[in-house]
């Protein structure tokens, strides 16, 4: 190469960066400036008189906007959207906006009967103490308290729902599950106590062992004898069959894997991650767009409802392992940005004022169930923000 060719080239790598960074700079601020735009409309249109303060979770049959409270799994959403919302924007008027409506999801730590107290805890009072109040350190540490009721030692393991002697269903754990281990983890960094740290690390080390397939594709409910800490079946709920790839519960597994290293440094943990986000990648039936069907083995593909909620989850936990000690990390935020591309455009990204104020369309929440097929969900938004995040944090630009 000649002098002259290598400061040509120097010249054009510096040009291509600089564009590439303006025209990343450009999609975050666009996306930023849109959900600013419609969570603005979706907090207007709430009856903020009513006795109760509920958060939309998605939208009915008949279009109107579904509400719920702190007793749903998706109750903590709408405020971890509020939080995230001031993180990209720097705009303290959200605060006090978020403070009203993780307050009023308080009642979390008081819940005893779902798994899901992670998810609405973290999500809400979680992102609080990450970005602005100390007061949270508590609740956080009592609803780990509360989840910790549902861990049993035989099992090794927290349970996920309801024991059903109609479904034959005992001690149910789903692959969701892991993304409430977040909560014990923070738990025993606020409080010192280990014992949530190691109800998290059994958790995830049954889970690995139990819930996961030679290739790395996983199931979604596995069932256990509470007397005994026997496996008695593995099946599913929210999938096509007992042994498809239902997707949310993949991305929950690479998400929720990749989250458990970030606790732990145990490298088992992001390998199952990153198996199981190969698993999806490769998989034939992937579209171009990397916006997944709601399930990979459904029979119906391509005339089945793809999910943007799975690939907003995926979207983040691949921002966060690019930063992680994997090979080529670069590959993960390059599938990310893909993911976020599609998602920004018209094909799944509202327009301002519709889609019940909801960010995202084409969701599913379970099919097999009939309940919001192909429709906006909070947490698909949720973790679209977060992505957000996550991406201008790695390029700079927060
Ligand atoms: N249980 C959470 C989900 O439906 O993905």
């Amino acid at each position: 190469m000649t002098t002259f060719s290598r400061i040509f080239s120097g010249i054009a790598l510096t040009v291509l960066s600089v564009a590439c960074s303006k025209g990343s700079d450009d999609f975050i601020k666009e996306n930023i400036d849109f959900a600013k735009a419609q969570i603005n409309l979706a907090v207007q249109s709430i009856d903020n008189d009513a006795e109760q303060i509920l958060t939309p979770i998605t939208i009915n049959k008949d279009n109107t906007v579904k509400f719920a409270s702190y007793r749903d799994w998706r109750g903590g959403f709408f405020p971890g959207t509020l939080w995230l919302l001031y993180e990209l924007t720097g705009d303290s008027s959200y605060i006090p906006l978020a403070e009203k409506y993780t307050e009023s999801i308080r009642g979390v730590q008081e819940v005893t009967d779902n798994h899901d107290v992670g998810f609405i805890c973290m999500c809400s009072f979680g992102n609080g103490l990450r970005l602005n109040s100390e007061n949270y350190e508590d609740v956080i540490i009592r609803t780990a308290d509360a989840l910790a009721t549902r861990f049993n030692p035989t099992v090794g393991l927290t349970q996920s729902w309801g024991e059903s002697e109609k479904l034959d269903r005992k001690f149910p754990v789903i692959i969701d599950n892991m993304m409430n281990l977040e909560l014990f983890f923070k738990a025993s960094e606020l409080s010192g106590d280990p014992k949530y740290y190691e109800m998290a690390v059994s958790h995830a080390n049954r889970t690995l062992k139990e819930h996961f397939r030679p290739d790395g594709s996983c199931y979604h409910v596995v069932d256990y004898d509470p007397e005994t800490g026997e496996v008695r079946k593995k099946v599913t709920a929210q999938g096509y069959s007992d042994e498809s790839i239902w997707t949310r519960g993949h991305a929950w597994a690479v998400y929720g894997y990749a989250m458990a290293y970030r606790f732990t440094g145990d490298r088992r943990y992001i390998e199952q991650s990153l198996k199981t986000f190969d698993v999806l990648r490769n998989h034939p039936s992937m579209p171009e767009d990397c916006i997944p069907f709601w399930d990979m083995c459904c029979p119906d593909i391509p005339n089945t409802p793809r999910d943007a909620s799975s690939a907003a989850i995926l979207a983040s936990a691949l921002y966060e392992i690019s930063t992680m000690d994997v090979d080529n990390p670069s590959q993960y935020k390059q599938y990310a940005d893909k993911i976020m591309t599609s998602l920004s455009s018209p094909a799944y990204r509202a327009q301002i004022g519709e889609n019940g104020n909801f960010i995202l369309m084409h969701s599913v929440g379970s099919l097999p169930g009939g309940a919001e097929v192909d429709k906006p969900l909070n947490y698909a938004d949720y973790y679209f923000l977060e992505a957000l995040v996550r991406k201008a944090k790695i390029e700079g630009s927060l």
